[in-house]
């Protein structure tokens, strides 16, 4: 009795073990489902199964052995990721071989065999690589060649890329190489991991917990940047605080350099003048003063304890409030050339920021840092780098290009674009970048004649020791997504793209990305690829179009202010740069205004400084111009004006179609968080638009013309508005 009783009670209990363990094993399959669940994190290196059957028997084909040269041994990231990409996308872990005739070859040159090295194009850059296709025998054998450990690790990422987006192998011949040296992101990140004009959560940098914790987050980052060729990162804002150059952080910021070298990424700190007095108990920062002089190069010394291949610093001085070798009469030369001087038996660099202004603009903002570097042309310490932003005023939906482009010729420059969204719609609005990169790359600057674009001006070393590079004002924050926007991904994406070759094509970098990111599918990469590429234009339309500009809510910068009469500084308000009054609206810095024009080459300032030459897309910028002017269109500049605004609108809209029918074509989660956020864009930009033709009517005093909607509300209503704690201002902490 007492057996069988037992032998019920375990049947019994079997049964529901049973029942426990489908529900367990149901459970875990719902979890494994809300897995693969898209939430971003994995940025463009996706790496989703391939499911084309005919493409993944082909790449299996290839990749089921490889043989990685000179036995690069378990750590070797280019290596690990190869595996994983691999195994991710072709759901097999290919064999580790020595054979020679491995399907796919990969190492340095001085590991590969002579026999095949010869048959590849010699590789001088340190970061460049080939891959190529070779005939051994009847097998055909890829191989990923560097010069350099980074080198084969950049030259991976690119094949990743081709299995990503699905492309032959049979045939490659890839010769590749960065156009410039220094490709940097900058991190406006504050000790408190708050981020000025960051959208994207917190700081990603978890100060308090480094050096002992290691978040997975900064491998994820390092992957990232080297798999578009980002090879730098200022880890702190521009605004610095002093602190970081304390014991206390240092030990941290070697914590994070460790992480990233072995995926080619150099560290670099932005510095504060003062340091010396902050941290150094100093009476004075006098880039002059032989003890000021001293603790530089003790601290510089000190940092390469910590940091042996630290990159350098990046510098804010006299500008917005920040500490500079103004204060004690000296210049901007004699600021970076003490910090270059305690840098350059380190090989460090430092990148000394243009971005500068008066508290007194005294005619046009937009001349002031001509006026102040200018004069400093051939000045600076071979290893400084002078760090000017893509247009005079600041990051703007649309600028013309800087005018120190092409006006120093005897100092190496270096572009910094935001990539952040600070003035193009924070991380709520779709807003691809690259054409705005491209634009402003592109611009012929004739500085030595037709043909010296932008581009042309960083790639060219003004003196053999220069250094050449691109900075990127980083968008990258806590959010699972990084960036808050799913697309705002791509402008990281494109900025490291560009920052190697700026030749690529806008819409080839979007193909690639949405491809890497999402899908494949064509009927959901060519609509979108077109939707990215027009995505600027929306936002210059519906914010800033026909050269206006800063005229956006004061402070955090949020929404439309072209109201904003009242501030700090003139140059902090709107009305200031729109100028709107009676007679007509724009700022003339022509020569007979404020005479920015002259600050460009004749041929550069001939072309804006006229009316009839200006392109429309510069207007504003440039001449005060009468609301019935005749336009190349034939409207008055009122109504050409007024349907800039609509249009900008009705683009989002035909966004918001395109991307409603892309359900079911990419993952759900994704596909909801686009469309809840081109719905806030579209209210955003409704609002932009209503505001600005509301306000400005009160000037032009001419009616919106007929079969145009009429806004909803009166010009009130859209000036009072508040909107406390609009994210972006992280203070200087
Ligand atoms: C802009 C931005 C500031 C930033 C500054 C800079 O003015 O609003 O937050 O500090 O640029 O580039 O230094």
């Amino acid at each position: 009795m007492v057996d069988t009783s037992n032998q019920q009670i375990r049947i019994i209990m079997q049964k529901q073990f049973r029942v426990l363990g489908l529900m367990a094993f149901i459970g875990l399959l719902l979890l494994a489902n809300c897995s693969f669940a898209d939430d971003g994190y994995k940025l463009w290196l996706n790496y989703s199964k391939i499911t084309d059957r005919t493409v993944a028997a082909q790449y299996s084909q290839q990749l089921k052995q490889i043989n990685f040269a000179g036995n690069p041994g378990n750590n070797n990231v280019a290596k690990n990721e190869l595996m994983h990409g691999v195994a991710d996308m072709l759901q097999f872990a290919p064999q580790i071989t020595t054979s020679g005739d491995a399907g796919l070859l990969v190492g340095t040159v001085k590991a590969l065999p002579a026999g095949v090295v010869k048959n590849l194009q010699a590789i001088t850059n340190d970061e460049g690589y080939v891959i190529k296709t070779m005939n051994i025998g009847n097998r055909k054998q890829v191989v990923i060649a560097g010069k350099t450990q980074t080198g084969v690790l950049y030259g991976v990422f690119n094949l990743l890329k081709l299995l990503q987006t699905q492309q032959q192998l049979g045939a490659l011949n890839i010769a590749e190489y960065p156009r410039l040296e220094r490709r940097v992101l900058n991190h406006w990140d504050n000790l408190n991991r708050t981020v000025e004009r960051g959208y994207a959560g917190a700081s990603i940098w978890n100060w308090h917990k480094l050096p002992g914790y290691i978040e997975q987050q900064y491998t994820d980052y390092a992957r990232a940047n080297a798999s578009i060729g980002i090879n730098g990162t200022v880890l702190n804002n521009v605004n610095a605080n002093a602190l970081m150059l304390t014991p206390e952080y240092l030990v941290k910021v070697k914590a994070l350099a460790d992480v990233f070298r072995p995926y080619g990424i150099r560290v670099y700190l932005s510095v504060k003048f003062s340091s010396p007095i902050e941290v150094g108990k100093l009476k004075t920062a006098d880039p002059l003063n032989s003890e000021v002089r001293q603790w530089w190069k003790d601290k510089v010394d000190e940092i390469y304890k910590y940091v042996p291949d630290f990159g350098g610093f990046l510098v804010k001085a006299n500008s917005e409030g920040q500490p500079g070798p103004q204060a004690y009469g000296r210049n901007h030369a004699d600021g970076a050339n003490m910090m270059a001087e305690a840098l350059a038996p380190h090989n460090g660099i430092v990148m000394w920021r243009a971005f500068v202004y008066d508290s007194n603009p005294l005619n046009d903002r937009a001349k002031q840092a001509y006026d102040e570097f200018k004069p400093l042309d051939g000045k600076f310490a071979d290893n400084v780098i002078v760090q000017v932003k893509n247009g005079a005023i600041d990051f703007q939906p649309r600028e013309p290009f800087h005018p120190l482009f092409g006006a120093m010729p005897k100092t190496p420059l270096m572009m910094e674009f935001q990539i952040t969204q600070e003035y193009t719609g924070f991380a709520t609005h779709l807003f691809y970048e690259a054409p705005l990169f491209k634009e402003v790359l592109g611009a012929d600057t004739y500085a030595a004649g037709k043909g010296t674009t932008v581009a042309k001006i960083l790639e060219t070393k003004p003196h053999p020791k220069a250094v050449t590079g691109i900075a990127g004002v980083a968008n990258i924050g806590t959010d699972r997504n990084w960036c808050g926007h799913p697309f705002a991904q791509s402008n990281w994406y494109a900025f490291g793209r560009l920052a190697w070759n700026a030749n690529q094509s806008s819409a080839q970098i979007a193909e690639d990305w949405l491809r890497m990111t999402f899908t494949n599918n064509k009927s959901f990469v060519q609509p979108m690829v077109q939707q990215m590429l027009q995505s600027r234009e929306n936002t210059v339309n519906y914010m800033t179009p026909l050269g206006l500009h800063h005229i956006m809510g004061i402070n955090t910068h949020f929404g439309p202010g072209p109201w904003v009469n009242k501030a700090e500084r003139p140059d902090w308000t709107a009305v200031y740069y729109h100028k709107a009054d009676s007679l007509g609206i724009g700022f003339d810095r022509s020569s007979t205004g404020s005479k920015a024009t002259s600050q460009y080459a004749p041929q550069v300032q001939q072309l804006f400084d006229k009316l009839e030459t200006c392109p429309d897309s510069n207007l504003l910028w440039f001449h005060h111009v009468s609301w019935n002017y005749k336009m190349r269109s034939g409207k008055t500049l009122w109504f050409e004006l007024v349907h800039h605004y609509y249009e900008g609108v009705d683009s989002v809209r035909r966004l918001q179609t395109v991307w409603n029918g892309m359900q079911g074509k990419v993952d759900q989660e994704q596909f909801i968080a686009v469309k809840q956020l081109i719905a806030l864009q579209l209210e955003e930009a409704i609002r932009w638009r209503d505001a600005c033709v509301l306000y400005f009517q009160t000037f032009s005093k001419q009616p919106i013309p007929a079969g145009y909607e009429q806004p909803a509300h009166p010009l009130s209503y859209y000036r009072d508005q508040q909107f406390h704690f609009a994210p972006g201002i992280g203070g200087n902490i």
